[in-house]
């Protein structure tokens, strides 16, 4: 499928998906999310897909949402859209989602990267929540996903003052989990993808799903969740294959199922 305003490639059973906004820094509008939301759900559907890579540009992973396109909307406006509500989606993706980010990574643009399971930051890359600056705050889970990923100090300071945090700042906050050399982002990231790509497609679904039920609930819940998921992949061949391979000390030949 074409889209407008990213570009989506297949590399076995990896994706990667490029912002491509370059004038307007990847700038997020409203076809921006159309696109996003229809190559994830395109991708969430195929079963050849296990893993899936966002990026933007080596100056930009995305400068924030679109200033010109909110700059005149009414509060009606917002309100009756549900401006925004559609990246709901892009964090109900339930396949290995990873960030890889250079370059200017603000407002909805680190919004956008914290919706992913894995970030990886180019040693140039740069984020911030500068909503203040505009009058505003953030409004797609900035104030919600950056405190709980770096805590409440560095997620006011961050938010209150709009300052930038560079990638050794963001990876020692815990907002990252790597840095690597602006050349080697893409390449890094797509073996990152592909590591994962090649394990049980369930399974790593479901790690995924128990990781993100530790933000929504206690410690005695989250782990009776995890018990029950776990119990559930005795159920798909894939278990089966990656235990009698360890013990017939040979490499599993996953199903994904
Ligand atoms: C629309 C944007 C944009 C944005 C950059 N551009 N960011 N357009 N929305 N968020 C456009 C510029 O207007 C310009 O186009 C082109 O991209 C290049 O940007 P420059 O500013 O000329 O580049 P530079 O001087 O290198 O500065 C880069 C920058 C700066 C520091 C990233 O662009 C910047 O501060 N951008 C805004 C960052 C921001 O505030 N983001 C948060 C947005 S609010 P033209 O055609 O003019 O040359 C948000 C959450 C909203 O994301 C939630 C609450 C509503």
């Amino acid at each position: 499928t074409d889209f407008e305003t990213i570009l989506l490639e297949r590399k076995g059973r990896v994706a990667l998906i490029t912002l491509n906004r370059p004038k307007a820094l990847n700038a997020l509008n409203s076809q921006v999310l159309a696109d996003l939301r229809a190559a994830l759900q395109e991708l969430e559907s195929d079963d050849g897909v296990g893993a899936v890579v966002l990026t933007g540009s080596e100056r930009a992973f995305a400068a924030g949402a679109d200033i010109k396109e909110m700059a005149d909307k009414s509060y009606m406006d917002m309100f009756l859209a549900d401006f925004f509500a559609g990246y709901e989606q892009v964090a109900a993706f339930r396949k290995p989602l990873i960030a890889a980010v250079a370059g200017y990574a603000l407002g909805g643009g680190c919004e956008l990267a914290m919706m992913c399971d894995i970030l990886i930051a180019a040693d140039n890359a740069t984020f911030g929540q500068p909503e203040i600056k505009l009058g505003v705050i953030p409004g797609m889970g900035g104030s919600q996903r950056l405190t709980r990923a770096i805590g409440k100090a560095k997620a006011m300071d961050l938010i209150l003052t709009g300052r930038n945090m560079g990638a050794e700042e963001a990876e020692r906050a815990g907002l990252v989990a790597r840095i690597v050399p602006a050349a080697e982002l893409i390449a890094t990231a797509l073996e990152v993808a592909e590591t994962i790509a090649g394990y049980s497609l369930p399974a790593v679904m479901i790690a995924k799903e128990a990781v993100e039920r530790s933000y929504e609930l206690t410690l005695s819940e989250g782990l009776r969740f995890e018990r029950r998921v776990f119990h559930s992949l005795f159920a798909t061949e894939d278990q089966k294959e990656g235990m009698a391979a360890f013990v017939g000390k040979r490499a599993p030949e996953f199903k994904h199922r």
